[in-house]
């Protein structure tokens, strides 16, 4: 929406260089402590896909959004967590980040995820490979991700290119 866009626009806060050389950060902390903000952001990604059975939020920023979005939406909410925080057996995945690399990891019991709608969120696609990752997690246990979404697109890195069938919404792109 345009209030979602407005809010940030003008909060996000910006940083050269930022883990590392190269790198402009955004950082959308403002965004998400403004009230009005945050429900704008919410109430979009929340239309995005009201019959989703379960709406996942990437490490870390992504919590955030997937928990405002499942209490809207009235669903659960499944954290996709950093590679070596969840006890085992999990469903891991390796992916290549705009600086170094990681692992996304989902539990492999306790959460019934077979045919599971899943709406994926994450604050910021750049590259791609953590939205990528995070998609295939759910589609190895039989879930289908039925929608992506994020805050903010860096265009220019391509990250759309390297997604799956699900569409992908962002509120800014730049
Ligand atoms: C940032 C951001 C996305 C990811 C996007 O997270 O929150 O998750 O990078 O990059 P990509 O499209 O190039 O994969 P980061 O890895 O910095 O982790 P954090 O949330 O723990 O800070």
């Amino acid at each position: 929406t345009a209030e979602a866009a407005e809010a940030v626009t003008r909060l996000t806060r910006w940083h050269d260089d930022f883990p590392t050389a190269g790198v402009r950060f955004a950082d959308l902390t403002p965004v998400f402590a403004d009230a009005a903000g945050f429900r704008a952001v919410i109430d979009c990604f929340a239309a995005i896909a009201p019959d989703a059975d379960l709406v996942a939020g990437v490490d870390a920023r992504g919590f955030l959004l997937g928990a405002g979005v499942a209490a809207t939406l009235g669903t659960g909410v499944l954290a996709i967590r950093k590679g070596g925080k969840l006890p085992p057996p999990v469903v891991s995945r390796e992916y290549e980040l705009e600086y170094g690399s990681a692992a996304l990891e989902i539990p492999a019991d306790g959460v019934d995820l077979t045919g599971k709608r899943i709406l994926l969120l994450d604050d910021v696609l750049a590259t791609g490979g953590t939205l990528a990752a995070a998609a295939a997690l759910f589609e190895e246990v039989g879930a289908e991700v039925v929608a992506a979404a994020v805050v903010l697109e860096l265009e220019f890195l391509k990250g759309r290119e390297h997604q799956g069938a699900y569409p992908v919404t962002s509120i800014v792109t730049l």
